[in-house]
């Protein structure tokens, strides 16, 4: 039998609305796994080693379950234009830079080691249309340790010819190969992903739904941002009644296709009854929604109709990797959306922050984001000492006040289903 302890203050979510926490416990890992959680350390694991962070606050770390790895080089730049704009000016433009190798290499880089010293644990990631540059990115998060979904973006319309695939034929070619490389990898899973369907002719979706069935793979992509975007996709797929019935038509939409979408800023009633029907996981990510005046999307809608719900930096329409941030900006922006749109939604409280950002986004890669028993075994280790205080906090107050303030630096150590990466 394989494994350790460590101790400290840990803060686990149960529920949207309880967070458990024992103070200067006992989280025990056994074959990468929570084997649970203890005030006092039971006899049959006295021979385990423990790492002492007594006094230090543990989480399960967090899901970033929408970020585009190649958007990090312009984060905090171009923060001017409103979605389709900002993709055609800002995004593409940069995305187009990965068909150079050494480009990628330096940029992955970058993006890696960061995501490596953030409270991350798990991500779902956009890369590019380049599948050479999309297999660097995931040899480099396999050496860090990290897990994640990685997908090589598909787009063969409504993109500019420096960043758009020749046609359905190509892409399906490219992307298979794509897919069969990336079964050297252990902790980096490949995901399909149609960008979104603007950008998606229905050649491509027929042939990517072929590719989905064939190595049962999940999918994820964008739905309802922008109201320009909603009326565009309406104009394309004039036999749909609302967006996502663009990616249900061809069976990539929840159900037995694992599915996140991210933003659902302007779902209207039928598309969120068939996102809970079946499952669609939604990613929202508050940063994005202001910083591209998308919206604000219904959180507290989501999470009242037990629709599953995570968090996301949505890198460079979102400017930090920090899921800390987001969870700050998810309740700051449910505090807006109820203010100033619609008084029957409550706000968001820390405790269903805390909850999306590790359990909730967590689901996604099954018994993930929580130190229930069976559950892997993923924590984060933070020392808040530098964060100095002359009152007295306990450790929910001293949890809470981490969501506004925590940076990386306070991250003193990261373990991904056992393993300690520092
Ligand atoms: N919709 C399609 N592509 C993108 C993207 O790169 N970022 C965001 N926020 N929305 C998109
Ligand atoms: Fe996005």
């Amino acid at each position: 039998m394989k494994g350790f302890v460590i101790k400290g203050n840990i803060c686990y979510s149960k529920s949207s609305n309880e967070i458990c926490i024992t103070s200067n416990g006992y989280a025990v890992c056994e074959n990468g796994l929570c084997a649970g959680v203890y005030n006092k350390l039971p006899e049959n694991y006295k021979n385990f080693p423990i790492y002492d962070y007594t006094d230090q606050i543990i989480i399960p770390g967090f899901t970033d379950l929408h970020v585009h790895a190649p958007q990090y080089a312009f984060r905090g730049l171009g923060m001017d234009l409103e979605l389709i704009s900002w993709l055609d000016v800002h995004a593409f433009t940069e995305e187009a830079k990965y068909n150079n190798i050494e480009y990628a290499d330096k940029a992955y880089s970058i993006f890696t080691e960061d995501l490596l010293k953030s409270a991350t644990t798990r991500a779902c990631i956009f890369a590019t249309i380049h599948a050479p540059a999309t297999i660097l990115l995931m040899e480099k998060l396999e050496a860090s340790g990290i897990k994640a979904f990685v997908g090589k973006t598909n787009m063969d319309r409504n993109s500019p010819a420096y960043l758009c695939e020749e046609n359905a034929a190509h892409t399906l070619c490219n992307t298979e190969k794509w897919i069969i490389d990336s079964g050297k990898f252990k902790n980096i899973k490949p995901i399909l992903t149609p960008r979104f369907i603007p950008a998606c002719s229905d050649e491509l979706m027929e042939n990517l739904s072929v590719l989905q069935k064939k190595y049962s793979l999940p999918v994820q992509s964008h739905l309802s941002e922008n109201l320009g975007e909603i009326e565009w996709v309406k104009e394309l797929c004039p036999d749909t009644k609302f967006y996502g019935e663009a990616y249900d038509k061809y069976g990539m939409f929840g159900n037995n296709c694992k599915t996140i979408m991210a933003h659902c800023i302007h779902s209207g009633e039928e598309e969120i009854a068939l996102m809970k029907k079946q499952n669609v996981f939604v990613a929202h990510c508050p940063e994005s929604n202001t910083n591209l005046s998308s919206g604000i999307a219904p959180v507290r809608t989501y999470l009242n109709l037990g629709i599953k719900t995570g968090l996301g930096s949505d890198i460079a329409a979102g400017s930090t990797l920090s899921i800390f941030k987001a969870m700050a900006m998810a309740i700051q922006c449910s505090k807006l959306r109820w203010r100033l749109i619609d008084q029957s939604l409550a706000p968001l409280n820390f405790e269903e922050a805390f909850y999306i950002a590790s359990k909730g986004g967590g689901e996604f890669f099954g018994n993930v984001g929580s130190f229930e028993k069976g559950y892997e075994f993923d924590a984060v280790v933070i020392d808040d000492l530098a964060l100095k205080h002359p009152q007295e906090l306990d450790v929910k107050e001293r949890l809470e006040r981490l969501i506004y303030l925590a940076e990386d630096r306070n991250i003193t150590a990261k373990f991904v289903n056992g393993k300690k990466l520092f």
